[in-house]
């Protein structure tokens, strides 16, 4: 991550943008499909670095920003709710300072001695998913998930299926919601597995997920077969708060008939909190469910009150996570993946691992150097690290000493048997095959249909693996004669009219498309989205930039747009110096016929002139203003000079005000600069 000091107002806020839609995307992963991506740690860190550049840029901090939002609404056909009292998120700490920071907060806060002793709870923090339970005069109504922290959905007839979860409770007030975590066992999650595997049924990542997928289900008879149980940490709304203390309600609640997780403790400071962690910790690989830390709460309710929340988490509870999980197992097998620029990555096979409750058979080795600098060899002992759920990595060789050749680069691809090269400079080894290479074939046809690129519907990746089996397809440019297979098509199992005809719907409408999009979609090394837009806005259409790449000065032609270096204009004078790529780019372009380059910049009252942007915009960004100035035909300034026309100001503009006023250029407000806008 970047330094947030020394980054400009420009780059943190493109960052913070980037940071809200990668957070956005993992969120949907993780709740709505309950498929991460990434570790729970490297999800940690992107939130950590978007806190840590809105601290540094306050003004910046968006609408959208993941720091406004407690949680996820999951989109789902559960029906909606609207928690009586918000379900809130908690603050994570990482190392004993942190935990020490927390309790200094708390005296700061409330203002309190030092020798006034601030007692704790500690319990394990229980990885599955929070739910509200809510019981009107003991009975229980209403069962919900945290959703955003404000609106979950309605798990009712799930939760009554879980025999951890009274229906009906003795003594309870009028009105309590009851809030704890649904999870499932290692060994459950283990067996279900199994089943499901059988049954041929979604197989899950994780215990949290199994957990998430089962109780999350429209059908209450698919949670009721599946094993899953409660534990109790707080509460809601509540009528009458029996116990003047966390430690007491939650004994109240286990009388009440509440589960409540082995290892709770009350302590009376903060270094007898930390020996509940260490002792949590050294059962935590024993324990029948997974954890990823350990929970404290202020015990005193009063306190609590007063502390209240900031955002999205009570000032009164910290989650102490733990570092990630390691094992031991024996490196089986080295295979090599082929990417789709050739790019070869060696992955480990290994003896399978339990690593806090996930099996774990393969680990990501990066590149070949990665392997020389844990000196690598197939039956080596080595220590993993599942640095949260998905992606393991290797930490360390515990063969490393044992004298050996080191493992051999491979000079061959192992999918087309062309020439491995590693160019000068460069970690990584590719493949040269290009397109006869059939993983890179593959692989390629893939980035073509993808999301940024043409985005084609309805080719995914199971269809472009069946169409290259059935020789039907070997490059982009044949997905533009597929439907000669029409007929052979619809005699395919698991292919009907209806999902035919949309295929080829999808194919024709990404006629005439954009080009910078298609550009991208060729797949040329260096040349991504961005820069693709940057190259259709320099030469127009893609036939143009051909030959400016083939051209005498096509080095000094390309590299004289902006953003395009060096590496990008070899990387395209390199892909048009192929005789393969050209003929299949004179295709494309005949079958897809992509657009050319249309400008959005229009011709204005503002065209020629130069625009400064001062003090707060309340509207727009900063990036967006200029933008959209640019779009005016104007040119956006970074400073007042007699050569400015306009000067928009927003609210605290300073020292560029006054240089405008004395100079006599023209200022204006926001509001009246969006209405020159909307004029166009
Ligand atoms: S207390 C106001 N205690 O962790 C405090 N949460 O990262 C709200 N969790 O949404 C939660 N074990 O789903 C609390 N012992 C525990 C917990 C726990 C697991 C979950 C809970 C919460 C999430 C926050």
């Amino acid at each position: 991550m970047s330094d947030p000091a020394r980054m400009s107002e420009a780059e943190a806020a493109n960052r913070l943008m980037r940071l809200a839609r990668e957070i956005a995307r993992h969120d949907r992963l993780y709740h709505d499909q309950d498929d991460p991506e990434i570790s729970d740690a490297e999800y940690d860190a992107l939130i950590n670095e978007n806190k840590a550049i809105e601290a540094a840029f306050p003004h910046l901090v968006r609408e959208d920003s993941p720091s406004r939002k407690v949680g996820h609404v999951p989109s789902s056909p559960l029906s909606k709710v609207t928690h009586a009292v918000p379900m809130l998120s908690l603050d994570n700490g990482f190392s004993d300072e942190d935990v020490r920071d927390f309790v200094g907060r708390v005296r700061r806060f409330l203002s309190l001695a030092d020798d006034v002793p601030v007692a704790l709870t500690a319990e394990p923090k229980i990885d599955g998913l929070s739910c509200s339970l809510r019981y009107e005069h003991g009975q229980l109504v209403l069962a919900a998930t945290r959703g955003d922290g404000t609106v979950g959905e309605d798990v009712t007839a799930n939760a009554r299926t879980i025999a951890d979860i009274p229906q009906v409770l003795e003594g309870a007030p009028e009105v309590l919601e009851v809030r704890g975590e649904v999870y499932m066992s290692k060994e459950d999650f283990a067996a279900l597995n199994a089943r499901q595997e059988e049954a041929g049924g979604k197989i899950f990542a994780n215990p949290r997920n199994a957990a998430a997928g089962s109780f999350r289900q429209k059908d209450a008879s698919v949670t009721a077969s599946r094993p899953l149980k409660f534990y109790v940490h707080g509460w809601g709304e509540i009528s009458a708060e029996p116990k003047p203390t966390q430690a007491g309600m939650v004994g109240w609640l286990e009388h009440l008939g509440f589960p409540v997780a082995d290892y709770f403790k009350r302590c009376d400071s903060v270094d007898e909190a930390l020996t509940v962690y260490a002792e949590i910790g050294a059962a935590r690989a024993g324990l029948p469910y997974d954890i990823d830390g350990v929970v404290y709460k202020v015990d005193r309710l009063d306190w609590q009150a007063r502390l209240g929340k900031v955002a999205k988490a009570p000032r009164w509870a910290l989650a102490h996570k733990f570092p990630a999980e390691k094992a031991e197992t024996v490196l089986e097998a080295i295979d090599i993946q082929v990417g789709r620029t050739g790019k070869l990555t060696p992955v480990g096979r290994l003896q399978p691992v339990g690593v806090g409750g996930v099996i774990v058979s393969n680990v990501t080795l990066h590149n070949f150097d990665e392997i020389d600098r844990h000196r690598l060899r197939v039956g080596d002992r080595v220590r993993i690290q599942r640095a949260g759920d998905v992606i393991p990595q290797v930490v360390e060789n515990l063969d490393f000493d044992a004298a050996r050749e080191p493992y051999p680069r491979p000079a061959e691809c192992p999918e087309c048997q062309s020439e491995a090269v590693s160019e000068e400079g460069e970690v990584d080894i590719r493949c040269t095959g290009g397109l006869i290479c059939p993983a890179q074939r593959f692989e390629r046809l893939k980035h073509f249909v993808s999301r940024g690129a043409m985005d084609i519907d309805g080719l995914g990746e199971k269809s472009i693996a069946e169409f290259l089996e059935l020789g039907w397809i070997e490059k982009p440019s044949d997905i533009f004669t597929l439907k000669a297979h029409r007929g052979e098509l619809l005699g395919r199992e698991g292919w009907k009219e209806k999902s035919v005809d949309n295929l080829f719907a999808a194919i024709e409408a990404r006629k005439g498309f954009d080009p910078g999009r298609f550009l991208f979609g060729l797949g040329i090394r260096h040349v991504g989205a961005v820069t693709a837009k940057d190259l259709m806005k320099a030469f127009g259409s893609v036939a143009a930039l051909e030959d400016v790449a083939r051209s005498e000065e096509a080095m000094a032609r390309l590299s004289a747009v902006d953003g395009i270096g060096a590496v990008v204009a070899e990387a395209l004078i390199d892909f048009f110096h192929e005789a393969h790529n050209r003929e299949e780019v004179a295709l494309l372009l005949e079958r897809a016929r992509p657009a050319d380059y249309v400008s959005d910049v229009q011709e204005t009252a503002w065209s020629g002139k130069t625009i400064v942007f001062t003090g707060k915009l309340e509207a727009l960004s900063r990036d967006e203003a200029k933008a959209q100035a640019e779009r005016m035909g104007a040119k956006a300034a970074g400073s007042v000079s007699a050569k400015t026309d306009l000067l928009v100001a927003g609210p605290g503009a300073g020292s560029k005000l006054k240089k405008a006023e004395e100079l006599g250029v023209r200022v204006m407000s926001e509001e009246e600069w969006l209405a020159e806008v909307a004029r166009g």
